[in-house]
């Protein structure tokens, strides 16, 4: 089954296989380096990994315009709802839950989860990575986190492509992530998380090398709005 990956810059990612499409972390009119227009996109889920607003982005928009399911931890989740979306499934680490097409299995994450509206802060659940299977792969989105060992487990379960943030600062840096993508043993991985905002300016393509150098990964470095067919 063909499946199509689109990188919209920072963690935003689109998925297209048999007429679905899955959001993730759509972060599109406020990237500060490559806007999209949130009226462009139109899927059928949209898969949350944790509350930060340049994860968040244009959810509550997309959602409640297209009728797509937003899946995210619990209180992510309720959060959401709260904004006059409809349709949300709330799930947890270690969970699995189904959608148009596919499914998502939530991953722990090392990172922390709050989102700012206005002056006010609140810090819906706990973040998460997710593995997707949609469009006969299977797809690890770390989401915003650290290196953690359990990635061992996550690469057990045979994952084809792992997206890896990279930008150091508020995740883990490119050397991290070079050991991630050896404890994942995927066929590709794809960067994401740098170069949105100063302080995680990275080289995409010295991390591909390094990699390439140590793992029999490849590396597919994406362009903000680039597709590529997986
Ligand atoms: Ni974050
Ligand atoms: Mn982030």
């Amino acid at each position: 089954m063909p499946l199509t990956i689109t990188w919209y810059g920072h963690s935003a990612f689109g998925l297209e296989s048999d007429g679905n499409m899955v959001l993730i972390d759509p972060f599109l009119s406020g990237n500060p380096v490559h806007k999209t227009d949130p009226a462009t996109v139109d899927p059928n889920t949209i898969i949350l990994t944790h509350a930060h607003n340049d994860h968040v982005g244009d959810t509550v928009d997309i959602a409640r315009r297209t009728g797509a399911t937003v899946i995210a931890t619990v209180e992510l989740a309720n959060f959401i709802a709260g904004q006059g979306v409809n349709n949300v499934v709330g799930g947890n680490h270690g969970g699995t839950a189904s959608f148009d097409g596919g499914s998502t299995k939530f991953t722990p994450a090392w990172h922390t989860s709050s989102y700012s509206q206005g002056d006010m802060v609140v810090a819906p659940g706990v973040p998460s990575g997710h593995i997707v299977r949609f469009g006969g792969k299977t797809l690890y989105f770390a989401g915003d986190t650290a290196l953690f060992l359990d990635m061992q487990l996550i690469g057990d379960e045979g994952p084809d492509v792992a997206v890896l943030p990279i930008g150091d600062h508020f995740t883990m840096g490119p050397k991290d992530a070079a050991r991630a993508a050896r404890m994942l043993r995927a066929g590709t991985v794809i960067p994401c998380h740098y170069n949105t905002f100063p302080p995680i300016e990275q080289d995409p393509l010295a991390f591909k090398a390094e990699v390439e150098k140590e793992t029999s990964s490849m590396v597919l470095v994406l362009a903000p709005g680039v597709s590529a067919e997986l």
